[in-house]
């Protein structure tokens, strides 16, 4: 992998280092279970062999013995005060069931009791010994088992609604060509380093959460909501965060139970959940299933796209990702037909894990199209460009700015995609069957209200507030740079605050919209100050202006340093989501809306390698070009898409959570068995940065790029196994066993 930032071009920023780098990598970043508290003790959590069934009794006498015991909570003992919300219907709560309110177990790893003792050996000492008596029933692990109950998305959820355009039935009896195919995507956990952590510590009647979070403002409300206290008893401290993916958006329970625990002992109390905990005491990416059919003629126009979906979700809660509305957005069809089904068992709620819709149904999607493609005896990259749109058809709304094409040429062009030969299997190299395969990446542009304070003071300091949260993925260096550039500073002047409830809220780090919300409430505070000190505003409204001339400008201003809050809430935002966002609500805008659709786009192409002898499945070389509209800095933006062609990588070939069917339990709970590639797996990764210039999407022109990189990676490594083979996988991971027989 080359190491070298790409230089700034048309539309893209400065390729700044992180300016929180030196803060990690000399360990004095702190995330949340970094901050030390004086008397604190600690919390192990118990929780269910069963998926099932009842408690039907606790033996605690071995547990009590521990030397340091100070509290065992269990239902018995313990009411939650408030409601729980799901945040799928939007509320805070990663699944609406209350916590230690019962003695039902909904799924493997349901709580069942906290400890909390003097030192975390005797509490997690306690926690081994404390008994539990069960009356087990036969459970259902996913989809195609017994006693699964299905409902139809759109009938339990009202964010969701089927696209139905012409008639696509029809439209297939008529098409020359058409694909019918079902494809399945796994159950995937996204495993931060950083484990599940939560300590809280009270102040008489004021809580403070230590938790990592992608969602501080959010957790403030949710949280006093969940213990029936005043939003203005809890402050939410997480200025780091050692990955979350999705999975640290939403309150799990163990935060509240925390939040009690502290309560009883009135000391802080620390948790730290484990690594195999963590897959049922928080959220994951469920399993799908997919029935896609396209009908084409045969000058490769589609004429249908039908997709019918089902996706796992657990007995308390309907969650689905719906990725219909994404993939019903991506190419010319005058017929479309959806339908998403819900499919209960006894699991853990699912949730959020990166591009949570995008990343199963675009693989279905850009899986058949280039099943199509082979069909119709055309070029898999000419086939997209046949069909590209600046129209959405389920919509017929106008893209704002559209460059899957321009992707695809440039990526194609560094690939060398020309000397392809088409035929599977014709392409060798020794032992090795070379395949060579594409696919398209999309995401939603998305925005969120945000509120951002900024003070500059006549030396040139900036100071910028904002509840946004940096997950790893350069927040505070963009949001550091749309100041530096708006009041012509350097970024060394510049100070960013983040990851805490009590500054201007924020969104969700979610839905890729933070760099697009925080950007442009910072240019909007930052606008505020120009016009005191300058009387205009912009990007260049300051670009020439001399330490003399500011020092003139701070004298007629009369004051040696300015503040200004500034709330930006989006075009398309809905009356009430301006108020929505002071009480820790996300209402995020964007992707195929009435009026007018926004999307981002990357073309990514895969050359794989498969030992003909043993079916080894390799990747040497990965290319991406992606366009998002304005790029804050190129060298954070390329981190992100690497990782996520990486993570693609991991999710085609080597990425599943085990299930045991008999008892509906995950099996490889750990680092060890769940498997993602290490260096020796990824060799070549070339990202391309496409200026692409839309502003229409927002002040900042950004329109968001976290979760792009690892859309069209399971196709387009399905599609290069099938170039490699000729086998057509159409079940992920895909493996040596699948290429045989
Ligand atoms: Mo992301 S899965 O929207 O945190």
């Amino acid at each position: 992998m080359s190491e070298a930032a790409p230089q700034p071009k048309e539309n893209m920023g400065q390729p700044a280092p992180r300016i929180d780098g030196r803060l990690k990598v000399t360990g004095q970043a702190k995330y949340g279970s970094d901050f030390q508290q004086p008397r604190v003790a600690y919390a192990f959590l118990v929780t269910s062999s069963i998926s099932r069934g009842s408690i039907t009794g606790f033996d605690d006498s071995e547990a009590r013995k521990v030397p340091g015991v100070l509290l065992i909570m269990t239902h018995e003992n313990t009411k939650v005060p408030g409601e729980f919300k799901f945040f799928g219907s939007g509320g805070e709560a990663s699944t609406a069931k209350k916590p230690l309110a019962g003695n039902w177990i909904d799924h493997d790893g349901d709580y069942v009791a906290v400890i909390v003792a003097e030192t975390y050996e005797n509490a997690r000492e306690a926690a081994y010994r404390f008994k539990v008596k069960y009356d087990a029933q036969q459970p259902t692990a996913t989809m195609d088992q017994p006693n699964t109950e299905i409902h139809e998305a759109s009938k339990v959820s009202t964010r969701h609604k089927d696209s139905v355009v012409g008639n696509a039935n029809e439209a297939l009896a008529q098409s020359d060509v058409t694909v019918d195919a079902q494809y399945y995507t796994p159950t995937q956990h996204h495993n931060p380093i950083e484990l599940f952590t939560t300590t809280c510590v009270w102040h008489g009647n004021e809580l403070t959460l230590y938790e990592p979070s992608q969602f501080v403002v959010g957790m403030k409300y949710g949280l006093a909501h969940e213990l029936n206290i005043e939003p203005n008893q809890v402050k939410v401290i997480s200025p780091f965060v050692g990955g979350a993916f999705g999975s640290k958006g939403s309150l799990t329970p163990r935060t509240c139970l925390i939040a009690i625990a502290a309560r009883q002992p009135n000391r802080p109390v620390k948790l730290v959940a484990t690594r195999d905990q963590g897959f049922t005491i928080a959220t994951y990416r469920a399993e799908t299933r997919h029935h896609v059919k396209l009908g084409a003629g045969q000058d490769g126009k589609l004429k249908a796209y039908w997709h019918e979906a089902w996706e796992m979700s657990s007995r308390t809660d309907d969650y689905a990702v719906f990725g219909v509305d994404a993939t019903s957005a991506m190419y010319q069809t005058p017929n479309i037909w959806t339908k998403v089904h819900i499919v209960k068992g006894d699991r853990n709620t699912p949730g959020f894990m990166r591009s949570p819709p995008e990343v199963p149904y675009m693989y279905a999607l850009e899986s058949a199209m280039d099943e199509m493609a082979v069909k119709l005896n055309m070029d898999p990259v000419e086939f997209r460009r046949v069909n590209d749109t600046m129209v959405a058809p389920a919509t017929g709304a106008l893209y704002t700015s559209r460059s899957l094409m321009k992707c695809y040429d440039e990526a194609s062009k560094a690939f060398g995609w020309e000397k392809r030969n088409p035929q599977p299997s014709s392409m060798r190299d020794g032992d090795w069957l070379i395949g060579w395969g594409c696919a398209t990446a999309t995401y939603p542009t998305q925005m969120n209200p945000c509120a951002a304070r900024v003070r500059f003071d006549r030396q040139g300091n900036i100071r910028v507030q904002v509840a946004a949260h940096d997950v790893g993925t350069g927040a505070y260096t963009v949001i550091g740079q749309m100041a530096a550039i708006m009041l012509n500073q350097p970024l060394e002047k510049v100070l960013v605050e983040l990851g805490q409830s009590e500054l201007p809220p924020g969104p969700v780090a979610g839905g890729s919209v933070t760099t697009a919300s925080a950007c442009s409430a910072v240019k909007g505070a930052c606008g505020l100050i120009q016009t005191k000190l300058f009387q205009r505003t912009g990007e260049d409204a300051m670009k020439d202006v001399t330490p003399e001339q500011l020092a003139a400008a701070f004298n007629r201003f009369g004051s040696n340093v300015i503040e200004e809050y500034h709330e930006w809430v989006p075009a398309d935002a809905k009356s009430g989501d301006a108020e929505a966002l002071y009480q820790g609500k996300n209402t995020i805008t964007g992707g195929p809306l009435k009026n007018r659709t926004m999307f981002a786009f990357g073309a990514e192409f895969v050359e794989v390698r498969v030992n003909s002898r043993t079916r080894e499945i390799r990747v040497p070389r990965l290319v991406g070009a992606f366009a998002a509209g304005r790029i804050m800095n190129p060298r954070t933006a390329r981190s992100q898409l690497m990782g996520g062609l990486i993570w693609g990588v991991s999710a085609a070939l080597h990425e599943e959570t085990e299930i045991d069917e008999r008892n509906a339990r995950y099996v490889n709970d750990n680092l060890a068995e769940y498997l993602v590639p290490v260096n020796a797996d990824i060799q070549e990764v070339n990202v391309i940065l496409v200026p692409e210039v839309d502003d229409k999407v927002n002040p900042a022109g950004v329109k968001g790029l976290g979760e792009l990189g690892n859309v069209g990676t399971n196709a387009a490594v399905a599609n290069a196994v099938y170039h490699a083979t000729g086998k057509r996988i159409r079940d992920l991971p895909i493996r040596i066993e699948d290429l045989f027989a």
